[in-house]
């Protein structure tokens, strides 16, 4: 079976591929190298089963192309910076709704038979219920949650006009090896780890975030590589809880076993750090916590928890 990855390259898309090469799949990872990078498809980069294509999901004719005797898409690829969504909304449209359309359109053209599509819990905005379910309202923050949900919904497009598989995996906060630099748990490991210095928390440290281990997505991903569905599906995968910011410092402290006290920043949303020099985002959530009950029922939870898939993303 040939499966193509978009955003192969990436921190999960890299895992994905990794996962289905040593399965033995023919593995065609499609990355444009914008955020992905060689170093996180290292070991499987010489494989005979797995080829690599430095292409945009802009380009149609080169995604045509290369989804010819294709079975399976798992389209990764995006633009996710929150920031930069909200900075340059129309960029990021482009790439998560233009980017996606000619995923499904190319994948339509050369009969795909299934397509799996990498969601977000951004998608709800603030919890109104908690734990979030798959029905839980859609009113998106920022830009970012918008393109990702519009993407979700050409997808169910896709599968009413032309009968094609798809799902839709609203992941949590993904962590673990590779996870690119610059959120909130990443900073926290740079500055309690590599510089000894206490993390630096905004505001009181109540905000509540689903942390979900990137090895646990992909066995979820996994499933619905192997399973069989009909039309449109949709799935959160969340670590099956969630934790204050406030104590995810003290976790990273304990596991650094550091001597040492978070530090309390009253940075307004929208405003920089004086002691990091970190962006607060806008119209933060205050929490984030999936219901996962559904893609438990699949036979899948997440095994790898907090402190231990935090301590190997630090090794
Ligand atoms: N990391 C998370 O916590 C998280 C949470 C929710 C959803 N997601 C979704 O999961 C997917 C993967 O995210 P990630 O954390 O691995 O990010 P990432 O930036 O590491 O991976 C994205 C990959 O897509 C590639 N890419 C970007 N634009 C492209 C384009 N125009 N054409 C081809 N390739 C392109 C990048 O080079 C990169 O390799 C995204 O769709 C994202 O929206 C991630």
């Amino acid at each position: 079976m040939r499966i193509l990855v978009t955003g192969g390259a990436g921190f999960i898309g890299s895992h994905i591929s990794e996962s289905l090469a040593n399965k033995g799949y023919e593995v065609i990872i499609y990355d444009n190298f914008s955020t992905g990078c060689e170093e996180n498809i290292a070991n499987i980069k010489s494989l005979n089963n797995v080829h690599i294509v430095n292409g945009d999901i802009l380009d149609y004719d080169l995604l045509l192309k290369c989804m010819k005797n294709v079975d399976i898409v798992s389209h990764q690829a995006a633009q996710l910076e929150i920031g930069s969504a909200i900075n340059d909304p129309l960029l990021d449209a482009k790439t998560n709704i233009e980017g996606t359309l000619n995923v499904l359109e190319a994948a339509r053209k050369v009969g795909v038979k299934k397509i799996i599509y990498a969601s977000s819990a951004g998608v709800y905005g603030e919890a109104i219920k908690i734990p979030q379910d798959e029905e839980h309202p859609k009113r998106p923050q920022w830009p970012y949650g918008v393109s990702k949900y519009a993407g979700e919904l050409y997808c169910q497009q896709y599968s009413i006009f032309y009968g094609m598989k798809i799902c839709a995996l609203r992941y949590g906060i993904v962590y673990g090896e590779r996870e690119w630099y610059g959120r909130v748990l990443t900073e926290f490991i740079k500055r309690v780890i590599l510089e000894n210095k206490p993390p630096v928390i905004f505001g009181d440290g109540n905000q509540r975030r689903d942390y979900v281990y990137v090895k646990d997505v992909v066995e979820f991903h996994n499933i619905m590589i192997e399973e069989e569905w009909d039309g449109f599906e949709v799935f959160n995968i969340g670590g099956g809880g969630s934790i204050t910011i406030k104590e995810l410092a003290n976790l990273i402290i304990d596991i650094a076993n550091k001597d040492m006290e978070p530090i309390f920043e009253d940075v307004p949303e929208g405003g920089y750090s004086n002691i990091t020099g970190r962006w607060r985002i806008p119209k933060e959530l205050k929490v984030l916590e999936l219901d996962i009950s559904k893609a438990m029922k699949k036979g899948w939870r997440p095994k790898v928890n907090l402190k231990e898939g935090i301590k190997r993303e630090i090794d």
